[in-house]
């Protein structure tokens, strides 16, 4: 779980800087998404290794949910959480709204069925106009918010993650605990910040078509 965690927040940190690329205009934002299709194979590997890692995420997640209900049977007639916090209760909820948010990301962006409109139009170098779908879609405000709530989700599932992720590699103990927590939480903080930015420049019209 920590091993394919990892691996998924190294991609969310790559794919926000390429992302931000949109605040220096659209010639630096699809001459970006220009040189990653040239990768070609190499982009591939990459996706295929990145689905493994999804894949490989879920089935810890539904193996470890399932030893933890089989460790205690009979269930608590009272459940009282001893030290634990809202983001660690509700990490299989935050996680099932994480896949179904990528699965729409992916229907817009990636295979334009989503909002097909914006998907397909070409620049003025006749690449894919990366930018212009972005802000396009990203003026409609309900399509905007959506994304900044995709993105709050993302971010209380990765501020107990990363915490985890510290106790399972063993570098956490009693004392460090409370340290990788927040820095944890401050490390989703900026994602969160980092990725809304976008939709709410464009809804605000700080980033313009
Ligand atoms: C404001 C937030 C985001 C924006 C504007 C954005 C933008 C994009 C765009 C434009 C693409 C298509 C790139 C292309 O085909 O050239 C894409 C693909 C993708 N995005 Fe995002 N993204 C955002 C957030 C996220 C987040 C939070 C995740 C993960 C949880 C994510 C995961 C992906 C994946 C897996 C792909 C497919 C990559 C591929 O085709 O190889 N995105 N995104």
């Amino acid at each position: 779980m920590a091993g394919s965690g990892l691996m998924l927040l190294g991609f969310v940190v790559l794919h926000l800087l390429g992302n931000l690329t949109i605040f220096l205009g659209p010639e630096t934002l699809n001459a970006y998404a220009e040189k990653l299709r040239h990768f070609g194979l190499l982009l591939w590997v990459a996706r295929v290794i990145l689905l493994a890692a999804v894949a490989v995420h879920i089935w810890a997640a539904v193996v470890l949910t399932i030893e933890n209900r089989r460790a205690r049977p009979q269930p608590y007639q009272q459940y009282v959480p001893a030290a634990t916090n809202p983001a660690a209760l509700t990490m299989g909820l935050t996680g099932i709204l994480l896949l179904s948010y990528l699965v729409y990301h992916l229907l817009h962006f990636t295979w334009g069925v989503a909002h097909p409109q914006f998907f397909g139009a070409q620049d003025a170098l006749g690449r894919r106009d990366v930018y212009a779908m972005v802000v396009r879609s990203f003026e409609i405000p309900w399509v905007a918010l959506l994304y900044v709530v995709g993105m709050a989700v993302l971010c209380f599932h990765l501020s107990h993650g990363m915490a985890s992720t510290c106790q399972t590699l063993g570098l956490s103990t009693e004392r460090t605990r409370p340290l990788f927590e927040r820095i944890g939480g401050m490390i989703a903080g900026l994602i969160f910040l980092g990725y809304s930015a976008i939709p709410v420049a464009v809804l605000f019209r700080m980033v313009r078509p």
